[in-house]
């Protein structure tokens, strides 16, 4: 086991780099086993969550290999297996994409209830609901979903609530059904759309992705080719608010700004100062940090994935903020940590009330999630003294070389290794 250790109060400052988007990758990387030849993805993040798709699609008889820093190669001609075990697919939530892309390419899936990270009831009726639609039919063995149809044909679905996996999966599943599907009420995250290009330029007619209906024409089969996974939104935004959060002065390179808006609006609310560039947006701090009032939306409303880094930012702002979580229904769990640093920040139900505390202090601290992890490392880099953060395995899940980033900066983060005795029960 390890653990970070941070020494906080260095100003971040300079230029960091954001790496391609883990939440599009990982969807790409299982549409890739609907296609007959050889795909070609460049800008993956070398994360957990990518490596392990990897092994999967080895495993179900595809080939996948990194073959060099940040390209994966997939060829998936001779995929001959549609079942995908909970010991191959426990450890990842992106796994249910395999339901979608599996169910196209042979009509019939069978895969364990996915995992991820936990916050909460994470359901799957709506992917159901869109196989369903497409003339599926589905039952649960042991965990694992079976999935079937003697073939899918295009319909009408309507997405009750707004689902980014739900959209992708139908969207995986009606690309290689017969005639036309039109999905409504889809979600418009940046990924949502990576998966659409993506799939296009391999063969696939999607259109509208990026809106709320999306169209789409189902092709007999897909081809090989080359794509490149857009900059990760969400690993931008945490750079952003860590520089915010250090009082520094970052240019965050190879990002869409387009897709910060949301961030960048509500840090100049704030009193941060954001420039927006090309492709970088520079944030720097020259006064003091207002409160503010957070509302996560789906996309282009306020990412439920920098929630816990922005409540993490709050905690140095004059006054009483309010962050209202509207995506998950249990995405607070990791403020109990914050409060071993100080922070004074009470939860009723969705919504957290944090008041200003100034300063935090650094503390043992454990990462219960992804980018609950990730705002446990932003507290630190603001807090008086040494910070440990403990359970690193989902921050690696989704963030590239996050401590040389932050090094490079000029954090004081360094990663070790955990004794034995230092395993404190509380924090686990
Ligand atoms: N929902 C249902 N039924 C379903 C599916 C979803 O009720 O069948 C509900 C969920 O319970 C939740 C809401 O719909 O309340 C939104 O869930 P969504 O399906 O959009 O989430 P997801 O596809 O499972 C992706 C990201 C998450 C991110 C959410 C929301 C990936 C691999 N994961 O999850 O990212 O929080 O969208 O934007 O793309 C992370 O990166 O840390 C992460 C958790």
């Amino acid at each position: 086991m390890e653990k970070f250790v941070i020494l906080g109060g260095a100003k971040l400052a300079g230029e960091v780099n954001i790496s391609g988007a883990k939440n599009s990758a990982v969807a790409l990387i299982v549409a890739a086993t609907m296609v007959k030849g050889v795909c070609v993805i460049e800008n993956v993040p070398e994360v957990t969550d990518t490596y392990v798709l990897a092994e999967i699609i080895n495993k179900l008889g595809g080939r996948a290999e990194f073959t060099s820093k940040g390209t994966i190669t997939i060829d998936c001609t001779n995929l001959n297996c549609y079942e995908a075990s909970y010991d191959m697919v426990g450890k990842i939530r992106a796994s249910s994409y395999l339901m979608g892309a599996l169910l196209g390419r042979f009509n019939h899936a069978k895969v364990a209830l996915p995992g991820g990270c936990d916050f909460g009831v994470r359901p799957i009726n709506l992917h159901l609901k869109a196989f369903t639609a497409l003339g599926a039919t589905h039952s649960l063995d042991y965990a694992l979903v079976d999935i079937q149809a003697e073939r899918l044909v295009g319909t009408s679905i309507y997405m009750d609530q707004v689902s980014v996996g739900a959209t992708i999966n139908a969207m995986l599943a009606a690309t290689l059904a017969e005639g036309i599907t039109i999905i409504e009420n889809a979600a418009k995250e940046p990924h949502v759309v990576d998966v659409a290009n993506f799939l296009n330029s391999m063969g696939a007619n999607v259109k509208g992705a990026g809106t709320d209906v999306i169209k789409i024409k189902g092709v007999e089969e897909l081809h090989g080719g080359t794509y490149s996974v857009i900059p990760d939104q969400i690993e931008a935004g945490t750079f952003m608010i860590a520089a915010a959060a250090t009082g520094g002065d970052v240019v965050i390179k190879n990002v869409i700004p387009k897709h910060l808006d949301s961030l960048s609006a509500k840090l100049m609310e704030m009193g941060v100062n954001v420039e927006e560039h090309d492709e970088a947006v520079r944030v720097y701090v020259d006064k003091p940090l207002e409160k503010a009032k957070v509302n996560t939306m789906p996309y282009p409303g306020f990412p439920t994935d920098l929630q816990p880094q922005m409540v993490a930012l709050l905690t140095k702002a004059e006054g009483t903020s309010i962050v209202t979580e509207n995506v998950w229904d249990n995405r607070f769990q990791y403020i109990n940590q914050l409060a071993r640093m100080g922070a004074q920040i009470t939860v009723d139900g969705r919504v957290a009330i944090i008041e200003g505390v100034g300063k935090l202090k650094g503390a043992p601290v454990s990462s219960t999630d992804l980018r609950a992890g990730a705002a446990m490392v932003i507290a630190g880099l603001m807090a008086d003294g040494v910070t440990e953060v403990f359970n690193l395995k989902y921050i690696d899940r989704g963030y590239e070389d996050f401590v040389q980033k932050l090094k490079g900066l000029g954090a004081q983060i360094t990663r070790r290794v955990v004794e034995d005795e230092e395993i404190v029960e509380t924090i686990a």
